[in-house]
This record gives structure tokens, sequence and C-alpha cells, in this order.
């Protein structure tokens, strides 16, 4: 089957997943695509014989279009996603679910209303086959009931409209997000400190505290303007062991007395293949009528702890995240076996 994909945005990641799309990978066809900036809608379809649509609302409604793929600001999601539920249309969504954990609420009712999952979340780092790796380390039991996660998320330089507040809620979300898969569990609080030490950065490095629901602890250096490339670590301790992500470059170069391999220039080179995968498994699961992946209640669990991180941020104290009880629509699949380690062993 071929999925006919309508696309809403076509900015940076709009344009790229277009690329993944009619490319890239199999079973898609890029059927339209609309954006406020017309030119830029026009410019786009053109290039792959798409259909340009006057507004969203008329991509969702076209029968003709199986699946939507929503790249447009995280402020405008939920003003397409209601209507995509309304219309029962699958749709992957980059992320955020939305800007507030308010609006996230309002998706969260719609799809419950509707009574089955509709929207796949882009949170493409649980793609990642070396997160995929050390998830399965975890599940394994190998390094026992995990105690800390150590991560860093380092960028060469921060774009120029970059603000302290969007180190949270475009950076740190990413970690706020991997962190809930890899131990299946939900953040219970969160404490933002920045560094006494000035430094020349245009945006401040931070250090993120999560307290997991667990017990487990997680702390999170974001250096977006750490100057050396981009560089994404992650560490687990658990009981009896550690896992970590390895150096991301395939090949190490010895010369002279030294070695050395390459570092990410930036996300989409260090998360390429995450992208290509997330695209293809979501085509995959609309093909089978099926929704998979990052759901809407992940969506709603990052904004909040987003939100409540900034609080830490502006306030300098720690905050609570209090979510909702899950649904049963949102339950995870798997039982996570280093989950109940954790909570057989005597502590
Ligand atoms: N998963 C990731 O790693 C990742 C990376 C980058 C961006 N994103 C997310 O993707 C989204 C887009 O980011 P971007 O960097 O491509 O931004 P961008 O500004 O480059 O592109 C956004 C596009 O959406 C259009 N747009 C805005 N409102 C619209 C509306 N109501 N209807 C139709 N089009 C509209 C804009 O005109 C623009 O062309 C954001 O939510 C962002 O957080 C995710």
């Amino acid at each position: 089957m071929t999925v006919r994909v309508g696309v809403i945005g076509v900015g940076m990641i709009g344009q790229d997943h277009i690329r993944r799309l009619t490319t890239v990978l199999s079973g898609a066809a890029v059927v339209g695509v609309s954006d406020i900036d017309r030119a830029r809608a026009e410019a786009t379809a053109n290039c792959i014989e798409a259909r340009v649509y006057a507004t969203a609302q008329d991509v969702i409604e076209d029968s003709n279009v199986d699946a939507i793929l929503i790249a447009s600001w995280g402020a405008t999601h939920e003003q397409h996603l209601l209507p995509c539920i309304a219309a029962g249309k699958p749709v992957f969504c980059e992320k955020p679910l939305s800007d507030t954990q308010d609006s996230c609420l309002r998706i969260l009712d719609a799809e419950l209303a509707f009574g089955r999952r509709l929207i796949q979340l882009g949170f493409m780092r649980r793609y990642d086959p070396a997160y995929r790796a050390l998830k399965d380390a975890i599940r394994s039991g190998a390094i026992g009931a995990p105690i800390f996660v150590h991560c860093a998320h380092r960028n060469a330089t921060a774009p120029a409209h970059f603000t302290n507040d969007m180190v949270i809620t475009d950076s740190a979300v990413h970690e706020i997000d991997i962190v809930r898969w890899l131990l299946d569990d939900e953040i219970a609080a969160v404490s933002v400190l920045a560094p006494a030490r000035k430094t020349s950065a245009t945006v401040n490095p931070l250090f993120v505290i999560l307290e997991m629901a667990s017990g487990a602890l997680v702390d999170v250096e974001l250096s977006i303007n750490g100057v050396y490339g981009y560089d994404i670590r992650g560490e687990v301790v658990g009981e009896i062991g550690t896992a970590a992500l390895a150096e991301s470059n395939p090949i190490v170069v010895k010369q002279t007395g030294a070695f050395s391999g390459r570092i990410s220039a930036d996300w989409r080179e260090r998360f390429l293949r995450a992208y290509d995968i997330e695209l293809q498994e979501w085509l995959d699961s609309v093909a089978n009528g099926t929704t998979t992946g990052p759901s809407t209640w992940d969506g709603y669990a990052a904004t909040a702890t987003a939100e409540a991180a900034l609080q830490s941020l502006h306030t300098g104290t720690r905050a609570a995240i209090p979510l909702r009880n899950r649904p049963a629509l949102y339950q995870s699949q798997k039982a996570d076996p280093s989950a109940r380690i954790l909570q057989e062993k005597p502590r």
C-alpha cells in the first residue's frame, strides 16, 4: 500500500521529512502540502509535483489524503491535531505535542474520546539504534536496577533565535522523553541549576536534575554553545553495572601516536538514521491500521515536565510534576524487567 501523505508546515524539518518520504523510504507519496507561507508551499510542491492546499484544514479534510504529517510551529499543533482526530486520520506530529500542558490535555481528551491512538509524536531518539541498544541492555537486567542516568546535550552553536527557555523546551525535552522511555518511568520532580560562573555563551549552559517516580536520579548537562560539535552522551548506572552510549563515529583513525574520529556537526547528522526509521515505522503502522511509537501521553508528560523545568529555572526552586493518572489507552505495551527488579529488591 502507498500511504498518501499531506504535510502541514514545510520549513526546515518539514522539507527534510518530505525528502525522506519521497527519496529514502518506501510506501509513501506526498500528495499535498500547506504552509502559511504560500510561496514556500508552492516552491516545495513544485519539486515533488504535489498539490498546494490553501489551508491546513483543506489537507486534513481531503479524502485523497490518508495520513497527515505536521511540521509547523509547536504552538500551532493543537489547531491541526484536533481536526485530524475528528476526521480519524493518522498523524505524525513533530515534537512538541503542544506548547502548554492545558493544550496537551485537550488533545489527549480528544484522542481518548475517539477511542484509539492516531498520533505518533516525533521524539526520534527512541528510534536511534544506539539508544535502542541501551534500552535493551537495561531491560535484559544485565546492569541491575537503574539508579542514575548521566546525560549531556552539547551543540556546537545555538541558532540566533535561541533563548534560555528554549534550552528547556527544545533541547532538554529530548532527554526528558528519552529517560522516561529508557527507564519506563515517569518524572516526579525537576530542578534546574545555572552555573554561577559566567561564560561567553549567548545561551546559558544549564544543569537539569530529574527525579524519577521509581527513585532513580537523572542529571542532564545542556551546553548549547559547546563549540566543538554536537555531542549527545548518556550513561545508565545500575545496581551491578553500567551501560552507556558509545562514541557515535563509525571509525577511529590512528596515526602518529594519536587516535581520532568524527564528531557530528548537528542533530541532523547524529540522528539521520533515527529519523529514517521513525518515519518508516510510521508509514508501516499507518499501512497496517495501527499507531505505535511516542504517544499523546508521552507528549503531555514531556510538556508538563518542560513547564515545571521552566518554573524551576525562573524561581530557583524544585518543581513537582503532578501528572494525571495514565489512561489504559497509553499503558506501556511491554513490562520492563529492570523496573521490576527495582521494586523487588530490598532497599
Ligand atoms: N524532532 C526534532 O529533532 C525536531 C527538529 C527540528 C524541529 N522540530 C520541530 O518541528 C517543528 C517545526 O520546526 P522547524 O525548525 O521546521 O520550523 P520552521 O520555522 O523552519 O518551519 C515551520 C513551518 O511551519 C509553517 N507554519 C507555521 N504555522 C503554520 C500553520 N498554522 N499552518 C501551516 N504552516 C504553518 C511556517 O511558515 C514554516 O514554514 C517544531 O515543532 C519543532 O520543535 C523537531
